[in-house]
């Protein structure tokens, strides 16, 4: 029923310099495929087909990396080299790709908010393509949380429990738990201190979201770090209405650190890769 998925992938990727001087973050690879492609697999797997990206300057790769290639597919053709490209030919078919550009990093609330020319007035899921995911021998994050969406019809986050001297890096979240998985959101704070942190719980980078997001983003004043928080425009969406925390299964990858892209390329490696081999 969700047919739309947004991609924030405007942000700088600081964490990764000199990487991503030249080149986006998302589209460095995890063994042969760039985290924006894992992201969308996902996404397609949970029934999206229109994926809309929120790009930024000198993030034209994005947009290369769904097109075609005429000269390389040429020069390629009839070779054994020609199946590499077969399962993203076959994403390009499936899926309709369209991309706005965030002007100003103002943050990924913001980047959400400019999204909305593409997404227009429907729910919408939002995928941060360097959190990698992966549940194997079972549905993807994203199909999980659609899943639900059906069920509960309101905006949900993906969370998880991470450790104390962690919860200053995420959005943390505390809330009525309604089922063992499933949360109430209650309060929600972005990058808290220990002190302040409600949980340990911590959202990642899956997000369910009805449209009236983007009108709560307008009404947002910058927040932490002086850019305009998601997490700020969840908390009054939850106030007003609901907005549920899901503990997904699986396994996710924090790929905009080093220390998470080496641990998914690792998994990677071994789970898929050589698996394929
Ligand atoms: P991050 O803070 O993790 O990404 O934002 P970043 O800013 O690219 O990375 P660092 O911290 O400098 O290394 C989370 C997501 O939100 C997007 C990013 O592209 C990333 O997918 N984002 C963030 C935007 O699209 N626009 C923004 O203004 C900020």
């Amino acid at each position: 029923m969700i047919k739309k998925c947004l991609f924030p992938a405007a942000g700088y990727g600081t964490r990764f310099l000199p990487a991503t001087k030249s080149m986006p973050k998302e589209m460095m690879p995890v063994v042969n495929k760039p985290l924006i492609e894992y992201g969308v697999d996902e996404a397609v797997e949970a029934g999206m087909t229109e994926i809309c990206m929120v790009t930024g300057r000198g993030k034209r790769a994005l947009e290369d990396h769904f097109d075609i290639n005429y000269e390389l597919e040429h020069q390629i053709s009839g070779t054994g080299k020609e199946s590499m490209l077969g399962h993203i030919r076959g994403v390009m078919e499936s899926c309709r790709f369209s991309y706005t550009r965030q002007t100003e990093m103002k943050g990924l609330g913001h980047a959400i908010l400019t999204g909305q020319t593409l997404v227009g007035d429907q729910p919408f899921a939002v995928v941060l393509a360097d959190d990698l995911c992966v549940n194997p021998g079972g549905p993807g994050v994203l199909a999980q949380m659609a899943k639900l969406y059906r069920q509960f019809r309101c905006s949900i986050v993906a969370v998880q429990e991470v450790p104390e001297d962690q919860v200053h890096k995420y959005g943390v979240i505390a809330g009525d738990v309604i089922r063992d998985d499933i949360l109430r959101v209650t309060d929600m704070v972005e990058k808290p201190t220990r002190e302040e942190a409600p949980s340990n719980l911590a959202i990642i980078g899956r997000y369910i979201l009805t449209p009236d997001i983007f009108d709560l983003i307008a009404n947002t004043e910058p927040g932490k770090g002086g850019e305009i928080q998601i997490t700020d425009a969840l908390l009054k969406q939850a106030q007003e209405g609901c907005v549920l925390a899901y503990r997904f299964k699986g396994t996710r990858f924090d790929c905009g650190s080093v220390e998470g892209f080496i641990d998914a390329t690792n998994y990677c490696y071994d789970h898929f890769y050589r698996a394929g081999e």
